[in-house]
């Protein structure tokens, strides 16, 4: 039987003492300290030959993608590559408050739901082949994928399950069909050991832990959410979860700094990490791989927040457009690609007189350094004052645009502004500024005019028309 201590391993040197201490006794590096678990075997005994471990063949090694189970959340299936894959590990990062809980919920109620229609279609392929081969081996990752269908299991560190229940609820309404609820379990614990042998007996095939911050081990002293407890109970679960072929969902809290708090050291440790991003004011929460072992990572789904839960968004330009004013000054349809999809949204530009001896430049959703550098490309090539101007951009909607194939259309929405002067109706906006006041291309042009003319914008600006910025604002501007 293996025996458990610990020892804190200076992350620095991988010194390691018996005792904390504020600075390595080694290195003499400060704050490096971490506890980790030991185990220590009897001599001899319960240790594995080395000769006696058998590689597996290609041929052998089971197809896990047809494997995946659907969720049926269409986006959520689009950011995972299709499906939940038996065996893996996700974790689902987020601020506190975006709406981890309330996505998982949604989750294990459609999952628990398709059960009936699983489980039907795998008894009747089970009954097939047992007839037709009797000897063929029924595969382990197809007994789990009625078993992920079957029952699914609910740790909740944070909240009671009568809230839970409470938020199912709620959620109900959202849910097509009611949900059969009889294999959801619920379990409130924090021990991830006693988690571990809950999973061993119960055999559930799908695990939700909530969050992983909470969990802890009896085996280390320090307290749960540090480095190391989470580390540790996130290295148990993994290995249940491989063992026994159950896809688990770690839910972890990301501090206002943007690290997953502590669980940026779990990143590498998990399959896949999805990151569910947002502004809490704005309704729009986006859910993004950052990565995945099963699939791609440049997906992204995307979601509001309504009462009844978060609900799928579909047609992403249609929401970002709904609230717009017509041929106003200062605004200007952009198409970005947000993984491999294209979304029109609409940049607001404001250019007023300022009071300020260091004019303000004030940007939301788009990076305040591209704004500044677009402000000066506009002033020094294409003649426009703002030198005496504060300059204020925005993202309707509380989308934040990385892609630099928006600069255009920021350039233009603040050249409208400044000239107050609305840009030709039904026109949207596609490249790249240098700094030589050059429109560039940009990739994926044919998929984001298609998305710009199926939304009805016939007038399309683009580097095509206009090698320069100052040519297309002489063109669109005309005053
Ligand atoms: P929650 O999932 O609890 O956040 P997390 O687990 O990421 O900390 O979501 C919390 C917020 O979502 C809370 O402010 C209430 C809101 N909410 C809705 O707007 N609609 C709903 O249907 C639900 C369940 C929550
Ligand atoms: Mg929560």
């Amino acid at each position: 039987m293996a025996r458990v201590a610990s020892v804190f391993v200076c992350q620095q040197c991988g010194a390691s003492s018996p005792k904390w201490s504020g600075r390595c006794g080694q290195c003499g590096e400060w704050n490096s300290l971490v506890e980790t678990v030991v185990s220590t075997r009897a001599k001899g005994k319960g240790r594995r030959a080395k000769s006696s471990v058998k590689p597996v063949r290609l041929s052998e090694v089971e197809e896990i993608a047809e494997k995946r189970i659907p969720t049926d959340i269409g986006e959520f299936d689009r950011v995972l590559g299709g499906g939940i894959v038996p065996g893996s590990v996700v974790l689902l990062a987020g601020e506190p408050g975006i709406g981890k809980s309330t996505l998982l919920t949604q989750l294990v109620m459609q999952l628990s739901q398709a059960s009936t229609k699983h489980e039907a279609r795998n008894s009747k392929q089970y009954r097939n082949s047992n007839v037709q081969n009797s000897k063929k081996k029924v595969s382990k990752f197809e007994i789990r994928n009625s078993k992920l269908a079957q029952k699914v299991l609910y740790v909740c560190g944070e909240e009671s399950p009568a809230q839970i229940k409470m938020r199912i609820d709620r959620l109900a309404s959202s849910v097509k069909r009611s949900a059969s609820r009889a294999n959801l379990l619920f379990l409130p614990e924090v021990d991830v050991d006693v988690v571990v042998s809950t999973v061993e007996k119960e055999k559930p095939g799908l695990v939700i832990i909530d969050s992983i911050q909470t969990m802890f081990t009896s085996d280390l002293t320090s307290s749960a959410g540090s480095v190391s407890q989470t580390s540790e109970c996130t290295r148990r679960l993994i290995d249940v979860a491989k063992r026994n072929a159950l896809a688990i969902f770690l839910v972890g809290h990301v501090t206002k700094e943007g690290a997953i708090a502590g669980p940026k050291v779990l990143e590498h440790m998990v399959d896949t990490v999805l990151e569910l991003t947002g502004d809490r004011l704005h309704e729009f929460r986006l859910l993004r791989a950052t990565k995945n072992r099963f699939g791609a990572t440049d997906e992204v789904g995307i979601f509001v927040m309504e009462d009844d839960g978060m609900q799928e968004v579909a047609n992403p330009s249609d929401r970002f457009l709904a609230d717009r004013q017509k041929s106003t000054p200062g605004s200007c349809v952009v198409c970005v690609l947000e993984g491999t999809r294209p979304m029109l949204v609409e940049i607001q530009a404001l250019v007023i007189p300022s009071s300020l001896s260091v004019p303000r430049r004030v940007a939301s959703g788009v990076d305040q350094r591209r704004v500044q550098l677009l402000v000066a490309v506009l002033m020094r090539r294409c003649g426009l004052r703002l030198a005496h101007s504060d300059v204020y951009v925005n993202v309707a909607g509380g989308l934040t645009i990385r892609e630099p194939a928006s600069d255009f259309g920021i350039a233009l929405a603040i050249a409208s502004s400044a000239k107050n002067q609305a840009l030709p109706s039904q026109s949207a906006v596609i490249g790249e500024i240098g700094l030589l006041g050059e429109v560039r291309k940009v990739g994926r042009l044919k998929q984001r005019l298609s998305e710009a003319e199926a939304q009805g914008f016939r007038r399309l600006i683009t580097a095509e028309q206009f090698s320069s910025l100052r040519a297309a604002i002489r063109a669109v501007l005309r005053k």
